[in-house]
């Protein structure tokens, strides 16, 4: 018995801000990531303060913006397609930049050289049989809904943000089977700025908290605010994403459309029953964003979190039919880690509404403390088919490392291998548990500009690409070992994960 379907879609993801740089290129426009700028190579750069925001805007000539350069695959896509096929991918998963077809987001129609741009690299992945999967916002929005509506807070967005959708959906339906609403939609609730454009301190009742850093505990008047703003602007994504797959359902049938989140595996830390609730309650937080996109409607318990942590939503009109109306055809996640948790609340930190993890002594972690944890994903697939018997895609997996390309012009990148294959078995156990997994990108499997840090530093890819954090290199691509491991992995369907 194979333990992948024949059909199994094994392919690599990647999103525009990181790989597509040609920034103003075709009259392309700014989004908030554009602004985004690079802090030193240990600084997480996605929590944007209005100090920040109004510092890349003025020194703009002379700080370093590096998704403005992505690794240059505006130029460069039929190259790196040829490695995806080279390797024998069958899907690519890719986003669409919404400023390079509405520069500013306002304009009534698209940017002809934009559309073209993304209909080229379709026809592309087509000549070697790869199909697209299609992120429509990959974090990214136009820079002046940042200051027009504060972001994804206001609902005034969401009629622009539908016009994008829907002309994405008309023109691309025929070339575009598989697509994904909103990327990791629950990192609006962790990184307000990331996932939704929100500058926390422009609320007149947000006070910086003296040494704010990333990541730090918050104390709880702040969180409070961050936990309105960031589920209100939740809020008008899960409203802007049920309309647009009632949409494609009634327009393009041929098109299918799943949710994306950032699956957060938790264990309790002890046996102890107040560790094993808190766990409990925070997989149900993570599962939350899931329900009300594939069970259409907000579960009883998080109105009641809203209610206890004063968390004040703005209903959008009509949303429970909205809601009910708009139920995603497959689950997407992303997974790379497990988590820890206590009932101690002085031994856990939050980060908005998410909670950081302690370190799990049973795991090993990556040069980034990330906890590899492949059998997490095994389990996790199980509650998500319990929970939803949807069809799985996991669109996102893999290992951040430091990496140089040897004298030799390769990356002898084993501990990859190791990780991607140890994912690769978990995934076939779930199969085999009944999870009707139906495709695996890992991501970026074209080294590419980090999220977090906002660098090239933190390579993922099965290809390096010669580029550092400040642009310099000549943006050249070369296989790493992990790239003929991968091919070999799906020319024998994910049988064959042994060494090379
Ligand atoms: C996911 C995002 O959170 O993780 C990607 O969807 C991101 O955009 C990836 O790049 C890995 O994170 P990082 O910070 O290592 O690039």
């Amino acid at each position: 018995m194979p333990r992948f379907p024949d059909n199994f879609l094994w392919g690599g993801a990647t999103s525009a801000a990181q790989i597509e740089g040609g920034r103003c290129l075709d009259g392309k426009g700014l989004s908030h990531l554009d602004y985004v700028y690079y802090r030193g190579p240990k600084s997480p750069c996605n929590f944007m303060l209005k100090a920040d925001l109004e510092k890349a805007r003025k020194e703009e000539s002379t700080l370093n913006f590096p998704n403005r350069r992505g690794i240059d695959f505006f130029h460069r896509y039929k190259e790196d397609i040829a490695l995806l096929a080279e390797m024998g991918f069958r899907s690519f998963r890719m986003s669409i930049s919404w400023t390079r077809l509405f520069p500013t987001g306002k304009e009534d129609t698209p940017d002809p050289e934009g559309v073209a741009f993304y209909h080229n690299v379709f026809k592309e992945l087509h000549r070697y049989n790869i199909e697209p999967l299609v992120t429509m916002i990959h974090y990214e929005l136009p820079i002046g809904f940042v200051d027009e509506f504060g972001g994804w807070q206001s609902p005034e967005i969401i009629p622009y943000c539908l016009k994008y959708l829907r002309f994405l959906i008309d023109e691309y339906k025929d070339e575009v089977k598989y697509w994904l609403t909103f990327n990791e939609i629950n990192m609006v609730c962790a990184v307000p700025w990331l996932g939704g454009g929100i500058v926390l301190d422009n609320d007149p009742n947000f006070v910086i908290p003296k040494d704010f850093r990333p990541f730090a505990p918050l104390p709880p008047e702040i969180s409070g605010i961050w936990d309105s703003a960031s589920h209100q602007a939740l809020h008008h994504q899960f409203i802007a994403s049920a309309m647009i797959v009632k949409y494609a359902h009634e327009t393009a049938p041929q098109c299918l459309i799943g949710n994306m989140f950032n699956l957060h595996h938790l264990y309790p830390e002890t046996p102890s029953p107040e560790d094993a609730y808190r766990a409990h309650e925070e997989s149900e937080f993570n599962m939350f964003f899931c329900d009300v996109m594939a069970r259409g409607y907000y579960p009883k318990w998080i109105l009641s979190y809203y209610r206890r942590n004063k968390i004040k939503i703005n209903w959008y009109p009509g949303y429970e039919e909205i809601l009910k109306d708009g139920k995603v055809d497959f689950i997407s996640l992303s997974y790379y880690l497990s988590s820890i948790v206590t009932a101690d609340p002085k031994r856990q930190e939050r980060i908005g509404s998410f909670i950081r993890t302690l370190h799990n002594p049973h795991l090993e972690t990556s040069d980034f403390g990330w906890q590899v944890d492949p059998t997490a994903l095994r389990i996790s697939l199980n509650e998500l088919r319990d929970r939803f018997n949807l069809p799985i895609y996991i669109v996102e997996n893999g290992i951040g490392a430091f990496e140089t390309l040897g004298e030799d012009k390769t990356v002898h990148d084993n501990y990859r291998i190791s990780y991607l294959r140890r994912h690769i078995e978990a995934i076939a156990q779930a199969i085999d548990d009944g999870v009707d997994v139906i495709g695996y990108t890992p991501w970026g499997c074209i080294d590419l500009v980090s999220c977090s840090l906002v660098s090239m530093s933190k390579r993922y890819g099965f290809v390096y690409v010669d580029a550092d954090d400040e642009g310099n290199g000549t943006y050249n691509r070369y296989r790493k070992d992990s790239f003929w491991w991968y091919k070999k992995v799906i020319a024998s369907n994910g049988e064959d994960l042994s060494d090379l």
